[in-house]
């Protein structure tokens, strides 16, 4: 080919991995984690009986179940030195800057658990880091507000317990909602796992090189901060709020359609479902329920957003590309009906795939072949050249 090296066609890239832990069909709009359908994981599970299933492969029995819990459970407190890093931040700064700094440092707070040679450091490791990621982001948020970090309590559960480390205040009672619990909890399942997406993708190439586990997940939360990618929610929730009523649907549907618009909907589409994400379906019913509790069911954004699905769905354009909802449309409406500022969205997304990051990881480790990541490229700059004198140029 003119200019370009010959492409070996032999070559097959690495970059695909063998997995047992998440299945997804885009075409149907199925995913299963270690076969279990994600809507009656939602519907009949919890985070962490999905997290043990994640890691282990298997649903546990109740005593199993209760060994893991209450091992998270006792996890959840950070090295008290660790409140000096939340403070080097400006109180501006982004959750998901502080998330990246705080968990990337845990590797000089946490450094009996680094050895990833050690099957028994990386499961302490593993735990620390789903015990702990609720009490960072809680602790990221309040540092944000200027108030008093809130510490964990081991007499609630994990959802309650992220809840009343964001918002409650020394100065009273901070009484916990179950309806609000239940969603934040079925929220977290939603966002557990994804199959080989960029963050997860990130995770596994950073661990091939044997970087330890703390700076493997600090690397999956930098890439998942991108708005392409788990920063859509933050930005989904942007986008219905821009467009504001349900009459200003059509100009921004246009807008969307427009090749030299950069505008894009924000919410929609997704590399792998070519059909309803099936989150987005349960996160639909999950905002009826919340905006319901909350007395906001005739909430402005959320009849935005149920009519841009309606109208964008029934698009040629949308239909043609297959563009749906995906897991981020409705995430946000929740999120904010609940009391989070939109810079809380992504930093939840982060707890929540931190189990999804773990297992790949682990999954990663026990490959016997392991060996570093190292993607292969088509070249396509110039061919060789010799070396032209200043003066000569
Ligand atoms: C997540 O991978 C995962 O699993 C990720 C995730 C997880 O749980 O980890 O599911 C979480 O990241 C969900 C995706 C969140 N991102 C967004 O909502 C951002 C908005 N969506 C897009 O930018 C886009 O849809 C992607 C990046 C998500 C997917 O892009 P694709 O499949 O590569 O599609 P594409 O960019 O090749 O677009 C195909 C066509 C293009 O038009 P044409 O060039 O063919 O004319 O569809 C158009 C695009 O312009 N298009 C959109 C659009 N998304 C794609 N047009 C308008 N609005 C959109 N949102």
């Amino acid at each position: 080919q003119s200019g370009l090296f010959t492409y070996d066609p032999g070559f097959t890239s690495t970059a695909a991995c063998d997995s047992a832990i998440t299945f997804i069909d885009g075409e149907k709009g199925e995913l299963l984690h270690r076969g279990y359908p994600i809507d009656q994981l939602a519907s009949k599970s919890h985070y962490l009986e999905v997290c043990y299933l994640l890691l282990y492969g298997e649903l546990p029995s109740a005593e199993q179940l209760e060994e893991f819990e209450t091992t998270v459970t006792r996890h959840t407190m950070l090295h008290e030195q660790m409140q000096y890093f939340f403070r080097g931040f400006r109180r501006d700064a982004h959750p998901m800057a502080v998330m990246v700094g705080v968990v990337g440092a845990m590797a000089a707070f946490y450094h009996d658990s680094t050895d990833i040679g050690d099957p028994r450091q990386r499961e302490i490791a593993s735990f620390r880091l789903i015990a702990k990621m609720p009490t960072i982001a809680a602790w990221a948020y309040k540092y944000s507000i200027g108030q008093p970090f809130v510490y964990p309590r081991n007499d609630l559960d994990y959802a309650s317990n992220f809840l009343h480390m964001c918002f409650a205040v020394p100065a009273e009672e901070y009484k916990i909602d179950p309806v609000l619990a239940r969603a934040m909890d079925r929220i977290f399942t939603l966002h557990a796992d994804h199959e080989q997406n960029a963050s997860t993708s990130t995770v596994r190439l950073a661990s091939s090189s044997g970087a330890n586990p703390f700076a493997c997940i600090a690397a999956g939360i930098a890439c998942l901060w991108g708005p392409a990618h788990g920063g859509a929610n933050q930005a989904a929730l942007e986008t219905l709020k821009e467009i504001g009523s349900v009459d200003r649907i059509p100009e921004y549907i246009a807008r969307a359609k427009d090749k030299d618009d950069p505008f894009r909907l924000m919410g929609f589409g997704h590399r792998v479902y070519k059909n309803f994400d099936p989150r987005a379906k349960v996160m639909k019913q999950s905002a009826d329920e919340v905006l319901d509790l909350l007395g906001v069911e005739n909430n402005p954004i959320l009849a935005v957003a149920k009519e841009l699905e309606k109208q964008a769905t029934a698009d040629e354009y949308f239909i043609e590309r297959k563009l749906f909802p995906n897991v981020d449309f409705y995430s946000g409406i929740i999120l904010e009906a609940m009391g989070f500022p939109t810079s809380m969205f992504t930093p939840i997304f982060a707890l929540a795939r931190t189990v999804g990051w773990i297992s790949q990881w682990k999954e990663q480790l026990s490959d016997p072949q392991l060996k570093i990541g190292r993607p292969r490229q088509l070249y396509c700059g110039a061919t060789a050249r010799d070396y032209v004198d200043i003066e000569n140029r």
